[in-house]
């Protein structure tokens, strides 16, 4: 195990055993917060919420290859090991474990996975064929491996937190799922590992994401139909970003709320910005009183 020098560097365990040891000296309630790595504002955020309500924090750094597409090149994301340290220290983590793939997956890619269902083929699934079957297998991993009493994930991945929950609740994972609300940049950008690929220019044009999310949450009183002709009135006018998906669905089902519906929903969007996929949304209230909400507190454990 490499124990880091100083008083609040955390121990930084990369096998199983060292995890193990780390876990057994860790007493009271233990938060988790799982990364890929290349850590930014919006993980210290994460990470500093969790540490807020626990007595320890475990961060995962795990570039898992089980959730990239043949297409989706990994050897390309961001790897920033010693900065990642760093935020974690800063942010009191008490211990990062950081397995190599061997490590997480000892027999190879698994024979058995976490099925994300029909949950999991919808919007990013759509692009992202077995993605999330790929995250929840890892997840599950490494809240087993963790041992957390709670989990903290992103706003941002709205579809991974809502499957994260689903597979918690379903299949009886004993931890509590945590969301936080998405960290923007001054100018709206939601904060993301993937923004170090955009070009100055291409930043520009990212920005009609948040913005067109903005421009439907401020008209949500007036109904579904408002939202999503408010926010694809400002994606129309800029060519330059291909949009993907840009949807109002139901927080947990994922499915377009029909016109009748008032209540939580999300406001999600997707698309492409040079060669950088991006993804948004906002969580809003429609209806009365409708307005983007700051995150979304519906059902789940
Ligand atoms: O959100 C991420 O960074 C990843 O999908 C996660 C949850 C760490 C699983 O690899």
């Amino acid at each position: 195990m490499e124990q880091q020098p100083g008083r609040s560097t955390p121990i930084v365990a990369r096998s199983r055993d060292e995890l193990a040891d780390a876990r057994r000296r860790l007493t009271g309630e233990v938060s988790v917060v799982m990364t890929m790595g290349a850590l930014h504002h919006g993980h210290a955020t994460l990470i500093r919420t969790a540490r807020a309500g626990a007595d320890h924090v475990i961060v995962t750094i795990f570039l898992n290859p089980l959730q990239f597409g043949p297409k989706e090149d990994l050897s390309r994301y961001p790897r920033t090991f010693d900065d990642d340290l760093e935020i974690c220290a800063a942010a009191g983590v008490d211990v990062v474990f950081a397995p190599t793939p061997d490590v997480v997956y000892p027999d190879g890619d698994p024979a058995v996975l976490v099925s994300a269902g029909a949950l999991g083929s919808v919007l990013e699934g759509r692009s992202r064929p077995g993605h999330f079957d790929g995250v929840l297998t890892v997840v599950g991993k490494l809240l087993h491996l963790t041992g957390g009493e709670r989990a903290f994930f992103g706003q941002k991945d709205a579809q991974q937190l809502v499957l994260i929950r689903r597979m918690v609740r379903d299949l009886d994972f004993p931890v509590e799922v945590v969301a936080v609300p998405t960290v923007r940049e001054p100018d709206g950008l939601a904060m993301s590992s993937r923004n170090t690929y955009l070009a100055p220019s291409d930043r520009e044009v990212a920005l009609c994401l948040s913005r067109a999310l903005r421009a439907g949450a401020a008209v949500a009183v007036d109904g579904p139909s408002a939202v999503r002709r408010g926010a694809r009135a400002v994606v129309v006018e800029e060519p330059l970003a291909l949009i993907d998906y840009l949807v109002l669905v139901h927080p947990e089902t994922l499915q377009d709320v029909p016109e009748w519906f008032r209540g939580e929903a999300l406001l999600a969007v997707a698309g492409r910005v040079g060669t950088t996929r991006l993804i948004d949304n906002f969580p809003v209230l429609v209806g009365p009183g409708g307005g983007a909400l700051e995150v979304f507190t519906g059902s789940g454990p």
